[in-house]
């Protein structure tokens, strides 16, 4: 049987985002809610609404939606009849969902797969009064929110599921969904949440018993610990205090009474009454913090106030920790120190308790966490940067329980290379090669059993079966002309040696924020325009040769790719990337230009996208357009559309199958699309002079800052040649050349350093 029509019931959060995400996926997908008064299909429509929201699309592009069809429980049940999988995603009620089984098992065909989205209620609860036939193709697809971004899908299998029902929906969702999919035991909270929430519990409860304040926590239990750098209370804002308290007391409900969690769980007066006040989070504009009239505020935990706060504070313990790995954050002697031993001891030592109940080894707990916490390393990973013995030692030291599966693992560790394999340990001392889906490649894993042909600190090649990879491995993958360096002798190597290929790949939540801006600002601070300009040369030149090799250089990059980082991308001869990756060149925000090659490439792609004969004056002018404003793709349908992306290009929805694209494309000749770009007859002077009057006249509007005038004549000046005559012919390294002049012009004005200041110092751009 194959999955080829899908209905999901109930049109909430849940259930419209996993529509979006069938829909994404270019799949039929039916989408029912109860009926209403007025207009029986209100509930859904709503549903197919949020999915459109600017700041959380759920969808890659409009023409997701066609794949949508709405529906209510009333008038449309009977559709379902067609479907060969039905997700239930309606209220957290038995009763309800109970009762809707039954009409299903009416109505489905003798095949279709049934299951629920529930985060808490056991698989045998849930069909308890069904009957066999239904119960061997039902499973609970517990899915994280938001569905399109979460990559966290929990596989629940009952007794009576049948296996070859799990296998079906473990390959639907894991290829045509995007997900990491992680089988589970039908046990409370699964893994996910069953860690993820004690863990902000742990994190929670120990900042008020050591009235230390959100923004000491949050700085703590953040990147340093390889956790989001919402933290704790930023989290809590994120999901609501309201609705966080609601998943705690449901765990308090179903969790044994002599589990660690009920510690962690008693309510704390002040969030009762910040309920009770509507301060819940984001959702209402105020909750452990808010934006006041003078900028942030946080609430400070003993008064109840709220005080002005930092946009982040800055903990020089914390930044090294974030450099140098979460030991350190243990070994210090201070509260922070003794902040982070108790939060983690506590989660790490909680996850190895639950080693065999919920799982026969570290693997599932670990993805679990990584996929649907953003967590960089599991806790089991984490308990093997740290050491299992310096920490089974500290437990003891403190007369704590060390749990059985923890103390298996003494003088030893929860993963280990054997070979080209990377293995796990099981409950009982046995190590089992971690095996993934065909097609699977983490590189985070993969490196583990690589050597690196050549490394420093932000960036490194490996040789992957004769194709270079290069990876960029600096703090949010900032490049300078280090991880230039690296890419440029991986481009040499492939030449030299004769490898079949370079991938440009990381496995990190972005492929690259961009140049870093710290070493532009050292670079002018100096007063070293010529070393900055020497820099920008490398730089363009490096990612040219990368569009002028002779073997195929791929470019694989997932989350973010904006500025510098973008830069690369443009200029590989194919790229693959992720469904959710977001790329643009942003530059302008922070007072510069592209100057990496950027500026030239969005001109030339333009031009290619317009099928521009000689004329390129409206190539010129969207170029203009998308550098000016510092635009990005949500999606690559969007990237696509915005000439950021070719037609060649591809996009792949699970992050896991990218490298092993990537892979597979280098030996495909289609990928062989080395690029060299033509001189081009510049406009010049007249469309260069209309764009100047143009921008002064939306600056006499009010839609412009001053400087954004200034940012976006130099723009004008490199893509219509500036103030040439119309004709002249300009080389790409004439563009090249234009891109690096107005680079070194902008960043001599006080306006532009302004804006990087704001944007290093404080994390934000400042408009001026
Ligand atoms: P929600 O409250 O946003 O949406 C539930 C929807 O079900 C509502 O639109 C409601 O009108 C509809 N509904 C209620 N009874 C119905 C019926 N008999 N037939 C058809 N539709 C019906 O709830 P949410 O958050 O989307 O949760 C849905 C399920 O997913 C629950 O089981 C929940 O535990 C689970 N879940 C929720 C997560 C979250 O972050 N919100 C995360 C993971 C799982």
């Amino acid at each position: 049987m194959k999955i080829e029509k899908v209905a999901v019931i109930g049109a909430g959060t849940m259930g419209a985002g996993i529509a979006g995400q069938v829909a994404n996926a270019g799949i039929d997908v039916w989408l029912l809610d109860l009926p209403t008064d007025d207009n029986p299909n209100a509930l859904a429509e709503r549903g197919l609404e949020r999915l459109r929201d600017p700041n959380a699309p759920g969808l890659i592009s409009k023409e997701a939606e066609q794949y949508i069809r709405l529906g209510n429980t009333r008038d449309d049940f009977s559709v379902l009849g067609d479907c060969d999988w039905i997700a239930e995603a309606v209220v957290e009620r038995l009763d309800v969902k109970q009762d809707l089984y039954r009409r299903l098992d009416d109505t489905c065909h003798a095949d279709a797969i049934v299951s629920s989205n529930t985060s808490t209620i056991p698989i045998r609860l849930l069909v308890e009064d069904m009957p066999e036939s239904f119960r061997r193709r039902f499973a609970i697809t517990h899915f994280f929110n938001p569905v399109r971004f979460m990559r966290l899908l929990e596989l629940v299998r009952g007794d009576d599921t049948d296996p070859a029902i799990i296998e079906l929906l473990a390959d639907f969702c894991e290829q045509q969904l995007g997900k990491g999919v992680v089988p589970c035991r039908d046990t409370p909270g699964f893994l996910g949440n069953r860690v993820g929430v004690y863990a902000i519990q742990c994190a929670l409860h120990a900042a008020f018993d050591m009235d230390l304040t959100p923004l000491e926590a949050d700085a703590i239990f953040g990147r340093p610990m390889g956790i989001p750098k919402t933290g704790v209370f930023g989290l809590y804002d994120l999901i609501g205090i309201d609705l966080m308290s609601d998943v705690v007391q449901s765990l308090v409900e179903i969790l044994p009474p002599a589990d660690a969690f009920h510690r962690e769980a008693a309510k704390i007066p002040l969030m009762t009454r910040m309920i009770e006040n509507g301060q819940t989070g984001n959702k209402q504009g105020q909750g452990f913090y808010r934006v006041g009239d003078g900028g942030r505020e946080v609430l400070n935990l003993a008064s109840g106030e709220y005080e002005s706060a930092p946009p982040r504070l800055a903990l020089p313990l914390a930044e090294r920790a974030e450099q140098d790995g979460v030991s350190l954050l243990l070994e210090d002697d201070g509260r922070y120190g003794e902040y982070a031993w108790r939060v983690l001891s506590r989660t790490l030592a909680y996850a190895a308790s639950l080693i065999p109940e919920v799982d026969d080894g570290p693997l599932g707990i670990d993805d679990a966490m990584k996929l649907g916490y953003n967590w960089i390393q599991g806790p089991f990973e984490l308990l093997d940067e740290i050491g299992v013995d310096a920490f089974v030692a500290r437990l003891e030291d403190e007369g704590a329980e060390v749990p059985e599966f923890l103390a298996q693992a003494a003088g030893s560790s929860f993963y280990r290379v054997s070979g080209d394999k990377l293995e796990a340990r099981r409950h009982g001392g046995e190590w089992r090669p971690i095996e993934r889906p065909a097609g699977v490649i983490r590189f985070s894993e993969k490196r583990r059993t690589l050597t690196a042909q050549n490394s420093c600190a932000v960036a490194s090649w490996y040789d992957l079966d004769g194709v270079a990879l290069v990876e960029f491995h600096s703090k949010a993958n900032a490049l300078d002309g280090d991880s230039m360096g690296i890419l440029a002798d991986a481009l040499d190597a492939v030449a030299a040696k004769g490898m079949r290929g370079l991938v440009v790949h990381n496995d990190a939540q972005h492929f690259s924020c961009g140049v870093n801006l710290g070493v532009v600002r050292d670079f002018y601070r100096r007063d070293d325009l010529d070393g900055l300009d020497r820099f920008l040369a490398d730089f363009q030149q490096t990612v040219h040769r990368m569009a002028a090799a002779e073997f195929p250089v791929v470019a694989a990059p997932v989350g973010l790719s904006i500025g510098g980082g973008f830069e690369v991308v443009l200029h590989a001869q194919q790229v693959i990337c992720h469904a959710n990756s977001v790329m643009g060149l942003v530059e302008s925000l922070v007072g510069v230009v592209p100057g990496g090659g950027g500026c030239k490439e969005t001109l030339y792609r333009w031009i290619e996208k317009l099928g521009c004969g000689d004329d390129i004056g409206e190539a010129c002018r969207k170029a203009f357009m998308n550098l000016g404003y510092g635009k990005t793709a949500s999606s690559p349908v969007i990237a696509r559309a915005q000439a950021m992306l070719r037609p060649h290009d591809r996009y792949v929805i699970n992050r896991d199958r990218i490298l092993g694209e990537a892979l597979a494309a280098i030996d495909d000749p289609a990928s062989r699309t080395r690029f060299a770009r033509p001189p081009l007859a510049m406009p010049g002077r007249p469309l260069f002079e209309d764009m100047l009057k143009w921008l002064e006249k939306s600056h006499a509007d009010g839609q412009f800052f001053a400087h954004d005038v200034c940012v976006g004549s130099e723009i004008a000046c490199i893509v219509t040649g500036g103030d040439i005559e119309p004709g002249t012919s300009w080389s790409e390294q004439d563009l090249f050349d234009a891109e690096r002049r107005a680079f070194l012009t902008l960043v001599q004005t006080d306006a532009t350093r302004a804006r990087i200041d704001g944007m290093l110092d404080a994390g934000a751009p400042v408009r001026n």
